[in-house]
């Protein structure tokens, strides 16, 4: 069988087809969008989700019927929104933040939103949060550290129950994942090896059924045997 292309889209299609799917299926609340917009006030980084991005983890955050999950980099709580609300009522998300600064917008923002009776932020690196947690989870969704995600998958992988989802944010890492790390601009270089080395271990996986999402910059989602 030949090996029908795609039709590549110009960038203002991309954009046009990202809009029509954000305004016609993306249901961002009031207050979620809010939390980006302060977080720019705030002069944090603007690195978190699209909301099509949050949709679609919401999606399959409630498809998986998750109760108890772990969220690996948290910002000012965006992502952690989304998950807080595909949530049952007495679901539990505990956050792993390095950063103090955000990890205390992220904490009022919960607040604000009213999950804070279902997440829980743990300030430090998360290498070390995640090597003091013991149990099995139903979700594991990554979005720190370009570098430690191939460390966070083997945490994961001893973690997440049978049945459980394995997420992982820009599994395209903004296209770079197709591209020869010494042809990359040298600060990009270990990232990008290490999201190489990320994809590639979990396509490979006996015990995981995996896939990118191809939406906004690839939501990687993989399910335990
Ligand atoms: C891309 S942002 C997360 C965005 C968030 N998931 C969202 O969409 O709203 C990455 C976050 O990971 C945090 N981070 C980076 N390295 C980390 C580490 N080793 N342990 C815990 N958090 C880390 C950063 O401080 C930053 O807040």
């Amino acid at each position: 069988m030949t090996d029908r292309p795609y039709l590549i889209f110009p960038e203002t299609v991309q954009r046009d087809l990202t809009h029509y799917l954000r305004n016609t299926f993306v249901d961002e609340s009031p207050e979620q969008k809010q939390i980006n917009i302060d977080a720019a006030r705030q002069s944090l980084p603007e690195i978190s989700l699209r909301p099509e991005e949050g949709w679609l983890l919401y999606f399959l955050v409630k498809l998986a019927r998750v109760k108890i999950g772990v969220e690996i980099g948290t910002l000012a709580g965006y992502s952690a929104s989304w998950i807080a609300r595909a949530l049952p009522d007495d679901g539990k998300l505990i956050c792993l933040e390095v950063d103090s600064h955000h990890a205390s917008i992220a904490n009022n923002n919960m607040k604000r939103l009213g999950f804070a009776d279902k997440v829980e932020i743990m300030v430090g690196d998360a290498r070390d949060t995640l090597d003091g947690m013991d149990g099995h989870f139903d979700m594991v969704f990554i979005d720190a550290d370009k570098t430690s995600y191939p460390y966070y998958l083997d945490w994961a992988l001893n973690h997440l129950r049978s049945g459980g989802l394995l997420l992982a944010h820009n599994a395209f890492q903004n296209g770079l994942i197709v591209e020869n790390p010494e042809n990359v601009e040298e600060q990009q270089r270990d990232s990008t090896r290490a999201m190489q080395e990320f994809n590639k271990r979990v396509a490979e996986d006996e015990r995981l059924t995996s896939i990118i999402m191809p939406v906004g910059d690839g939501l990687l989602a993989a399910i335990m045997d």
